[in-house]
């Protein structure tokens, strides 16, 4: 059995939450703030009833996508579109680092996996509130990302849906078993008040939107989110 090493946390603000009059300077005060990921929700008006943006704002933003310190900052992309494979290859040209999408919207998973990692970046499923794990049988080995869904894609500021904390706690089980260095992400409706419950079921990074930019002082957000995260914490970026 491999011995799990304790998890790199790492909080990865959405910027479907950001003033989008505003998002260049949205994008680099929240990394200011200490943000380890950036997640870009890509939403078609055909997968999720939303509609958001393109590879172009992707692209735009990539050349921002760094610490003071010069340390790049991964682009998380989260594909809520259906068919994937054309959009996953846009945003793998845009600069995205991760790219993860939802096997219900793709017709052949594993060949979108192969096409993405093909592209570059690293390669993610996303699992809805009633989506199984069953994929995983089939794919674990071939993906760098497991992104476990705690709402109904296609909006932020919606409620944390508790039964995502069983699916992470069964996602935990298989990458522990596999023994690959593989993300576990949580995404929708975390708060400071709720990401401990979602680490000590096992997820090491967490999306949040609406917790972040809904408040003045992003930097205080995560510093709280990551006190709140139970030991061993880690500064930001480690
Ligand atoms: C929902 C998105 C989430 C959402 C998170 O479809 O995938 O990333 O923007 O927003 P909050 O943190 O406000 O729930
Ligand atoms: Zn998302």
């Amino acid at each position: 059995m491999n011995q799990a090493l304790p998890p790199t946390y790492r909080i990865a603000p959405s910027i479907l939450s950001a003033d989008f009059a505003r998002l260049g300077d949205e994008f680099k005060a929240v990394i200011a703030a200490g943000a380890d990921w950036i997640h870009f929700d890509v939403m078609d008006n055909h997968y999720v009833p939303n509609l958001t943006f393109g590879p172009m704002v992707c692209q735009a933003l990539k050349p921002h996508a760094k610490k003071a310190d010069g340390t790049p900052v991964p682009m998380d992309v989260h594909l809520m579109v259906e068919p994937v494979d054309g959009l996953a290859l846009a945003f793998a040209a845009a600069g995205a680092d991760l790219i993860s999408f939802h096997p219900e919207a793709t017709r052949h998973a594993h060949r979108s996996v192969q096409s993405i990692k093909a592209a570059g970046c690293k390669a993610g499923l996303v699992f809805n509130p009633a989506s199984s794990l069953e994929m995983l049988d089939w794919l674990i080995d071939d993906i760098d990302l497991i992104l476990i869904m705690s709402v109904n894609p296609g909006f932020g500021g919606q409620s944390f849906i508790d039964s995502a904390l069983r699916k992470i706690g069964h996602a935990r089980a298989r990458i522990d078993a596999c023994g690959k260095d593989i993300r576990l992400e949580v995404d929708g409706g975390i708060k400071v008040d709720n990401i401990a419950r979602a680490a000590s079921a096992g997820a090491d990074t967490f999306v949040a939107g609406s917790a972040i930019f809904g408040n003045p002082d992003y930097k205080a957000v995560i510093d709280a989110m990551r006190l709140a995260l139970p030991a061993p914490r880690n500064a930001p970026g480690r």
